[in-house]
């Protein structure tokens, strides 16, 4: 029988102690179960996270820089041929995978299921999210005559759901064997008073750690491994709810090679200068992206030579990293983003309270802050109504409407 001694020690060292109380009452087995959790948890961590929550924020005045995107059309044919073929190259040798991001809760989209297995109702069939992804993929094996490896983020959650609906959609006859799933990590939740939650399951209740935990479960995972074996040397990584996401795109891959650098990224120009995206920037002297609460009305306006916005290349989750860089940022705890909501927890008599208002933080880790370990990222500005449909609001702005729309309009002038 496991001695609780430690646990115990560890719980009272950082001030856990109402677990304490709530072991009292559980069976040894279940005793046992949170007590595994407890001894991997990192809870020097979770103070540090817990103390930066306290703090009074510093207002520091950074230096803002643009970052320029290349625009096709400022390229003459010739130059746009050689960087599409240094793409194709890549393509053509096997040395290209592509992942996507499904560990996502979809809560906007208000459906209960992974929100890749949503089906919209676009022409001249509805399709799954994930068959859409699938078709991409399909369209380009067959125009380059390979079988791109194809790696899904699921969560704790969602992974078996996931898993299950391949299995029952037969792969969408994507080869089986070029297909992996992995799950990402999870972080977990404390209350405002830096305290650890117990769920129902009487477990310490956890959550995922958001998308940019994707460097460290692809490694943990084995993925990454299975990469260079593969001999993949640039990786896409985008999410699962862009309709008209372009994951094999040869420019993208071509200008990466070109710049010789290692991480590249397609953006949308903003709708206006005051659209409430964040847009990819310098800030002293680093790379990242700018929250538009961040840019003054005298930046967010400034325009460039052409009059297109000098702050606009919005981040759409379409991102391409070299598998060099895949393993730095594996290494690298990226900052935890704090987000404030409503959970459930048992009280130290082991009954369950259900918060009426918010009472506890998520952590999470952003894909696009891993821009900030690298010197310099190439940007190619992509076209809204070619690149960008998004599924993420159950009615209205970016919802299966407004995708399906942008999806059906853009297949009517493009056959592939
Ligand atoms: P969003 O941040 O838009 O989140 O994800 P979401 O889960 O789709 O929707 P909401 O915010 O709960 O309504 C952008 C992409 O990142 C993935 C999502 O699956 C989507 O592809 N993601 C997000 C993860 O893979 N893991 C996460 O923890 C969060």
């Amino acid at each position: 029988m496991k001695n609780f001694e430690e646990t115990i020690e560890k719980l009272k060292k950082y001030d856990q102690t109402h677990i304490i109380k709530i072991m009292e009452k559980l069976t040894e087995e279940e005793k046992e179960t949170l007590a595994n959790q407890i001894e991997k948890l990192d809870f020097e961590n979770l103070k540090n996270l817990y103390n930066e929550l306290t703090k009074e924020e510093v207002n520091s005045e950074k230096v803002i820089e643009p970052i320029s995107a290349l625009k096709k059309n400022k390229l003459t044919e010739e130059q746009l041929e050689e960087i599409d073929a240094l793409g194709k190259n890549i393509i053509a040798s096997n040395q290209f995978a592509v992942a996507t991001m499904s560990g996502g809760q979809g809560t906007r989209l208000g459906y209960s299921k992974p929100k890749g297995t949503f089906k919209i109702d676009v022409e001249p069939e509805p399709k799954y999210l994930f068959e859409i992804v699938c078709d991409t993929l399909k369209r380009a094996n067959k125009l380059f005559d390979v079988t791109i490896p194809w790696y899904i983020m699921t969560s704790e959650e969602n992974n078996d759901e996931i898993i299950e609906f391949f299995e029952e959609h037969n792969y969408f006859d994507y080869p089986k064997k070029d297909v992996m799933f992995f799950k990402q990590g999870q972080m977990p939740l404390i209350n405002e008073q830096g305290k650890l939650l117990i769920s129902e399951n009487k477990v310490i209740k956890e959550a995922s750690d958001g998308n940019g935990g994707i460097f460290k479960s692809m490694s943990i995972s084995g993925c990454l491994a299975d990469m260079e074996k593969r001999g993949v040397k640039w990786v896409f990584i985008g999410s699962i709810d862009n309709v008209l996401l372009k994951m094999v795109d040869t420019t993208l891959i071509g200008l990466a090679e070109e710049r010789g650098v290692d991480i590249a990224t397609k953006s949308i120009l903003k709708n206006n200068p005051y659209e409430r995206v964040g847009v990819i920037c310098k800030k002293d002297g680093q790379v990242g992206v700018i929250e538009y609460s961040e840019l003054s009305k005298k930046l967010a306006e400034a325009v460039d030579e052409d009059g297109d916005l000098v702050y606009g290349e919005s981040h759409i989750m379409c991102n391409l990293f070299s598998i060099n860089i895949l393993k730095k940022l594996a290494e690298i705890t990226l900052p935890y983003h704090k987000a404030h909501k409503k959970n459930s927890y048992l009280n130290e008599n082991g009954e369950l309270v259900v918060p009426e208002e918010p009472n506890s933080y998520k952590f999470e880790t952003f894909i696009f802050d891993s821009f900030n370990y690298v010197d310099d990222i190439a940007i190619l500005r992509g076209t809204r109504e070619i690149d960008f449909a998004p599924v993420k609001n159950k009615e209205g702005v970016d919802s299966p409407e407004t995708a399906k729309e942008l999806y059906n309009n853009y297949w009517r002038n493009n056959k592939e």
